[in-house]
């Protein structure tokens, strides 16, 4: 089987780069081409345009920004032309509605669609240790079980196109809440006087306690958001994607609205590229 690999970002090249180490024939595409040069040194075919890489395929992997992205690379004319007989893992953060949308699309170019949305970052994409929520066909999990399985231990299908996509969105949701709230007691321990090994003492004792909270410490205390995994403006638009759909399905979404501003400060203080744990800044600059 031959795969391409379109859209070789922070979470893309680590594992399009699995793929090569498991001796998969690969073929590869991204927008900027410089990102690709990795590939192309470790012995991946390259394409110039996304149909040259759709057309050489039986399968299409990608791990793109957003669905805009998705339209641009997959469903423009000159690529999707070139879809029929192949299948299309979408395994990007988009909305159920955009995933059911662009099967649409794929299934009326003649090709089978699946989408496969990660938990995890960079340093879990790079050890194979994602976890991969599938929605699909049970044939089709079954079909692309050992492929998915390079990217992490065990992939879980979840249920139709629609409904990974969603529980990805769910779990994102958590991301940015969680992170929030903890920004906020940790600000507000610090402003209260409370030395903050003794706050952490406490929470980590406690049902409170959530492993993120140690991962971004020292980010928060350091205030060094450099080199993300997951930059803020990629978990911004993940909490407009969740209300979105939140909203459609009749939530009360202020909660994560509120979120939402504070994300919105964080990147209006230049941390659109930097880690998310930036929205700690956001909180803590407001006297
Ligand atoms: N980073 C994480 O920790 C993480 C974890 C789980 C899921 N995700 C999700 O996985 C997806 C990729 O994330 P990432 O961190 O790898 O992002 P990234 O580093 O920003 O990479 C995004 C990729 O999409 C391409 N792209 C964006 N807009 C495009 C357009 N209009 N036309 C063509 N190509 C376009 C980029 O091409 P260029 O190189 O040319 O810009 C790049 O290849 C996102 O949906 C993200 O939410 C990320």
């Amino acid at each position: 089987m031959k795969v391409a690999f379109l859209g070789t970002g922070l979470m893309g090249l680590p594992m399009a780069q699995r793929l090569l180490a498991a001796n998969i024939d690969l073929i590869a595409y991204n927008r900027t081409p410089e990102k690709l040069e990795p590939l192309k040194a470790a012995g991946a075919e390259i394409a110039a345009h996304p149909y040259q890489a759709i057309r050489a395929a039986d399968c299409v992997i990608l791990m793109l920004t957003n669905a805009v992205a998705v339209y641009s690379v997959l469903l423009s004319d000159g690529a999707s032309s070139n879809l029929a007989g192949t299948t299309v893992i979408q395994m990007g953060t988009i909305t159920p509605t955009e995933s059911k949308e662009i099967r649409d699309s794929v299934v009326a170019a003649g090709a089978e669609y699946i989408e496969a949305p990660v938990l995890g970052s960079v340093p879990e994409a790079k050890s194979g240790k994602l976890t991969v929520m599938v929605g699909a066909y049970q044939d089709q999990y079954q079909r692309y079980l050992d492929l998915l399985k390079n990217f992490g231990p065990e992939p879980i299908l979840v249920g139709p196109v629609g409904t990974a996509a969603a529980l990805k969105l769910a779990l994102n949701q958590l991301i940015a809440s969680l992170t929030t709230a903890f920004a906020l007691s940790l600000g507000f321990a610090q402003r209260q006087g409370i030395e903050v090994d003794l706050f952490m003492q406490i929470l980590r004792e406690s049902v409170l306690y959530a492993p993120t909270f140690d991962k971004k410490l020292q980010r928060m205390l350091e205030g060094n958001y450099a080199n993300p995994n997951f930059p803020t403006k990629h978990l911004m638009k993940d909490t407009d994607l969740f209300i979105t759909e939140a909203k459609s399905v009749g939530l009360n979404v202020s909660s994560i609205k509120g979120v939402r501003q504070i994300l919105e400060a964080a990147i209006k203080m230049s941390f659109a590229n930097e880690d998310y744990s930036s929205l700690f800044s956001a909180i803590h600059s407001e006297q």
